[in-house]
C-alpha cells in the first residue's frame, strides 16, 4: 500500500533562524513516542509530548460531561482554557508514557484508553482548543533543545525547528505495532479489524480538519518506517541532524 505523502500538503513560513528543535510528526501508530524519546535521550534535549495536551484536555472536557459538538459552539469554553494550568511530567518508574498536570489534577495511563484516543482527536478540531495548547508548546520550546512530538509541530507550532521529520508507515503495520505493544502491556484485543478501523478514522479526521491538519512541513524530512526497526529509524534520525548541524 502506497503512502499519500508525496509531497507537503502545506507551506509553513520557515524563517532564517533555526531554532535548536527537532519535531517529529505522522500518525497515530507509527512509533513517534518511542523514537521521540531515544532521540531526545541521544541529543540531551527535552521530549514534548504535545499529544499527551490534547489527550489531558479530551479529559477535562469529557468529565464536564460535554459532547464536542456542543462543546465547538461554546463562548465559555475559550475563557475556561486559558486559565488552564499545564505540566508535562517524566512517567513514574515502569510507565511507559509520561504524565501530565492539568488544574488539580495528575494524569497517567487514564490518558492512554481508546476512547480518550478517539475524544483527544475530536478535541483537536475545535480551535479554542489548538489556540491555547499552540501558545503554550511555544512557551515550552522557547529556550530550544526540545524534541516535540505530535501532529503540528513542524507545520504550525516550530515552524522555524532546525530538524523536521514525518514518519509513516502503512496503516496494517502500524495497526499490527499497536496490537503488540498493547498486548506487552497485557491488554486483550478483542478485535483487531476493529483496531485498524478505528486507526484509520482516526487518521482521517486528523489529516482532514480544517485547523493544523496531520501532513508534513514542506521541509520535513518524511521516513518510511514500514519495514525499518525503531534504531534504524533512529539511526537514520540521528545521521541526517548531525549532517545538518545549527
Ligand atoms: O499523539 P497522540 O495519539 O497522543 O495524539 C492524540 C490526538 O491529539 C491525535 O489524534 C490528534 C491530536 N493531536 C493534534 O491534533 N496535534 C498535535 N500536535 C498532537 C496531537
Amino acid at each position: 500500500m502506497s503512502l499519500p505523502w508525496e509531497n507537503a500538503c502545506v507551506s509553513c513560513t520557515m524563517s532564517e533562524t533555526r531554532q535548536a528543535i527537532v519535531t517529529i510528526d505522522g500518525p497515530a501508530g507509527v512509533g513517534k513516542s518511542t523514537i521521540s524519546r531515544l532521540i531526545a535521550a541521544e541529543l540531551g534535549f527535552t521530549y514534548l509530548d504535545t499529544g499527551s495536551m490534547y489527550r489531558a484536555i479530551a479529559w477535562v472536557l469529557a468529565e464536564s460531561g460535554k459532547g464536542t459538538d456542543e462543546l465547538g459552539h461554546d463562548e465559555g469554553l475559550a475563557t475556561q482554557l486559558q486559565g488552564l494550568e499545564m505540566d508535562l511530567l517524566p512517567p513514574l518508574p515502569g510507565e511507559e508514557y509520561g504524565r501530565v498536570r492539568i488544574g488539580k489534577d495528575v494524569l497517567g495511563p487514564e490518558l492512554r484508553t481508546e476512547e480518550m484516543s478517539r475524544l483527544a482527536s475530536a478535541v483537536s478540531t475545535l480551535p479554542q482548543v489548538r489556540t491555547v495548547l499552540t501558545a503554550m508548546q511555544q512557551r515550552m520550546g522557547e529556550i530550544g533543545k526540545v524534541v516535540a512530538e505530535g501532529r503540528d509541530t513542524g507545520t504550525v507550532v516550530f515552524p522555524s525547528a532546525a530538524w523536521k521529520f514525518f514518519l509513516d508507515a502503512t496503516a496494517e503495520e502500524r495497526a499490527r505495532r499497536r496490537v503488540r505493544q498493547l498486548r506487552a502491556r497485557g491488554e486483550i484485543v478483542p478485535d483487531e479489524a476493529a483496531l485498524l478501523k478505528n486507526l484509520i478514522a482516526r487518521d482521517l479526521a486528523d489529516r482532514n480538519r480544517p485547523i493544523a491538519p496531520l501532513c508534513p512541513a514542506d521541509d520535513a524530512r518524511i521516513v518510511d518506517t514500514t519495514s525499518l526497526s525503531i534504531a534504524e529509524v533512529v539511526e537514520e534520525m540521528l545521521a541526517s541532524i548531525r549532517k545538518h548541524p545549527l
